[in-house]
Order: structure tokens, then C-alpha cells, then sequence
């Protein structure tokens, strides 16, 4: 059977070079961030490869609550500090988890993920939320993809209201 071949470096910089430039297209006439972060989340999920889900949680108080997202339903509420998004949450830092079963504290929405990506959504230094990819393959997320989807997530934060989406 014809294996298809893995995506080499410049390849998935070329993928969020197009990803980034459609996304732009979607955001030059809309601010508003529930409609831009569901937008962001549907091209993700369809144009990127080899992922279960794809959604955003937003900072409500001490909390991120859950956001647009595609994907299998997912756990609504995650404390600041508290798995793969309440750590990068916290830290305001990516968080690329090769296997979520070696991440103590990772919390399983949708059993078939197995690593995971969580880029925090901070404007000005204020934390809005995160932006959190799983995949079905271990580890799948690599830093092209850290460095990719921290440039999409800059983008939407600086093309949207997404003060609104927090409280
Ligand atoms: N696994 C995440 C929870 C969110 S779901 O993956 C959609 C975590 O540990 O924070």
C-alpha cells in the first residue's frame, strides 16, 4: 500500500504560510471574535492533518470555558493551572504534549487523542485563552507547528474582539 510521505519542515511552513493567508482573507472584514475563532477553528480542523479536534477555551475568571471548536464535545470548564490548557493558560507559554498519557494531569475529552498542542491567546499581556489541538497520532506536533499556530493565533487575537469572549 502507497504510504504518504511525512511533511518535511518546509512543507509545514508553507501549510500555515496558506493557512495564515486565508485566515487573514476571513478576518480583513470582521472583528468579532466568536465568529473569527469558529472560522479559525473550521480551517484548522479541515486543513490541517491527522487531528481529532480543534476548539478554543477563553479566560472566564479563575477558568477557561469552552469555545468554537469542531470535533467530539469536549469538557467545558478547565481551572487555570489544570491540564494541558490550564498549564499553558497559566504559564502563558506553549505547551506541545508528544504523549498525553506521559502528562501528569492531562485531562481526556475525547479518548482517541493522543498528543496535543495548547498555544495561549494573550493580547498586550493580558491572557484571553488558548487555542488547543489534539491528534489521534503520537506526537504529532512538532515546532513548525508551535511556531505556525503561535503566528495564526497572534493573528486572530490581533484581528478580533476577543475581550468579548472572556469575562
Ligand atoms: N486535553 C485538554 C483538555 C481539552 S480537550 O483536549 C479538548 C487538557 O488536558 O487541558
Amino acid at each position: 500500500m502507497h504510504q504518504l510521505e511525512a511533511p518535511t519542515a518546509a512543507s509545514k511552513q508553507a501549510m500555515y504560510r496558506t493557512l495564515k493567508a486565508q485566515l487573514a482573507a476571513l478576518f480583513a472584514k470582521e472583528r468579532d471574535g466568536i465568529a473569527n475563532s469558529a472560522n479559525a477553528a473550521s480551517v484548522l480542523f479541515h486543513q490541517l492533518p491527522d487531528l481529532n479536534w480543534v476548539g478554543f477555551y477563553f479566560l472566564k475568571g479563575n477558568e477557561l470555558v469552552l469555545g468554537p471548536f469542531q470535533g467530539q464535545a469536549a469538557c467545558v470548564r478547565i481551572a487555570l493551572g489544570a491540564g494541558v490548557c490550564g498549564t499553558a493558560a497559566a504559564q502563558r507559554v506553549s505547551v506541545v504534549v508528544p504523549d498525553v498519557h506521559a502528562f501528569a494531569g492531562h485531562i481526556a475529552c475525547d479518548p482517541a487523542s493522543r498528543s496535543e498542542i495548547v498555544v495561549p491567546l494573550v493580547d498586550a499581556g493580558r491572557l484571553l485563552g488558548v487555542l488547543d489541538l489534539d491528534s489521534p497520532s503520537d506526537a504529532r506536533f512538532d515546532e513548525e507547528d508551535r511556531t505556525g499556530l503561535e503566528a495564526l493565533a497572534a493573528l486572530l487575537v490581533s484581528c478580533s474582539d476577543l475581550d468579548r469572549c472572556t469575562a
